[in-house]
């Protein structure tokens, strides 16, 4: 099984500034060596100076969940309509135990731990957000991955009595994503279940969403009913609509242009509009944990 990813920090520790940079001083004497981040500005967590925590307002106010509507309050203003009570993920495919799992079941079964994770979405804002969640592998185990399993897939339900944009063809239903199998058990991998210790809000995905740091936002796929593991690469809603746009792969990169766009800066969400923009880090900042996944192919080319 993939080693535990350990969090060197919680949201208390990135805030205020002052603890942050002590913390990163007192890791230097030790931890953070086998996390092999001595001499960078990047934390093991990818946070660096500025990271500071968005708020839970700022959160779950300025979202990104198409069936409640495109516009980025209306998540907001719609997402109470979903009833995320009693909740079951349909795990299938090559599996050993298929079945529903109660997410109930699945909460007494994981270890939540708290992960403050950046957050980049192709749209070129950002956010750093304190994630509550499970890791993915953890999940993955419980339904015994089969050798033969390649990749993994997730669907969002469809319930377009609650889900009003559903009743619209702004993307094709339901919302799909796709991981390869080594990203899915990878420990950074998580399946965030709350925010700053809260539920996680409707509108970020309850009652579980996927949150995969080093990969842009739309890979982050929220209230998650099926899950299936797939020798073929699974359909992604975005890669769907728009291949040349948007790739199978979507890791942060600040070299590989959006056509429409660059993707070389990220403006944080809170620093007003006139804040200055940020550099974007090589796979969001997680490089040194992640880049190994990716040897030896063009990322150019699988962006
Ligand atoms: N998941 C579903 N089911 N539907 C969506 O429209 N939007 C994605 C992703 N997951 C989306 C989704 C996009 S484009 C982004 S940027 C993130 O969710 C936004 O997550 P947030 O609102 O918690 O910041």
């Amino acid at each position: 099984m993939a080693k535990r990813y350990t969090s060197d920090l919680t949201w208390n520790d990135v805030t205020p500034k002052e603890v942050f940079f002590n913390r990163r001083a007192f890791m230097a004497g030790g931890a953070a060596l086998a996390a092999g981040t001595i001499g960078g500005p990047v934390t093991a967590q990818g946070l660096r100076e500025g990271d500071t925590p968005n708020t839970f307002e700022e959160i779950s106010s300025y979202n990104n969940f198409y069936e409640f509507g495109t516009g980025k309050d209306d998540p907001a203003k719609y997402a109470s309509a979903l009833t995320t009570s009693p909740w079951n993920v349909e795990i299938g495919g090559l599996v050993d135990n298929p079945g529903d799992y109660s997410f109930a079941d699945i909460m007494e079964k994981m270890t939540i731990e708290e992960r403050v994770y950046r957050f980049r979405c192709v749209e070129a804002w950002s956010m750093v957000v304190p994630w509550n969640g499970f890791e993915l592998a953890d999940l993955l185990n419980l339904a015994g991955v089969q050798d033969k399993a390649k990749y993994v897939s997730f669907e969002t339900l469809v319930r377009p009595d609650e889900m009003w944009g559903q009743k619209r063809s702004f993307l094709e239903w339901p919302y799909r994503e796709g991981l390869r199998l080594d990203e899915a058990m990878h420990p950074l991998t998580i399946m965030a279940t709350g925010i700053y210790g809260k539920d996680i809000p409707n509108q970020n995905g309850a009652p579980m969403r996927l949150v995969v740091p080093w990969k842009y936002g739309f890979k982050s796929i929220k209230s998650i009913v099926k899950i299936t593991l797939t020798e073929e690469e699974p359909l992604a809603t975005w890669n769907m609509i728009n291949p040349r746009e948007y790739g199978f792969y979507s890791n942060v990169n600040p070299d590989v242009d959006h056509p429409r766009w660059s993707q070389a800066s990220e403006r944080r969400i809170g620093g007003g509009l006139f804040a200055k923009r940020i550099p974007t880090l090589k796979f969001n900042g997680y490089e040194e944990e992640v880049a190994g996944l990716y040897e030896g192919m063009d990322l150019t080319k699988n962006y």
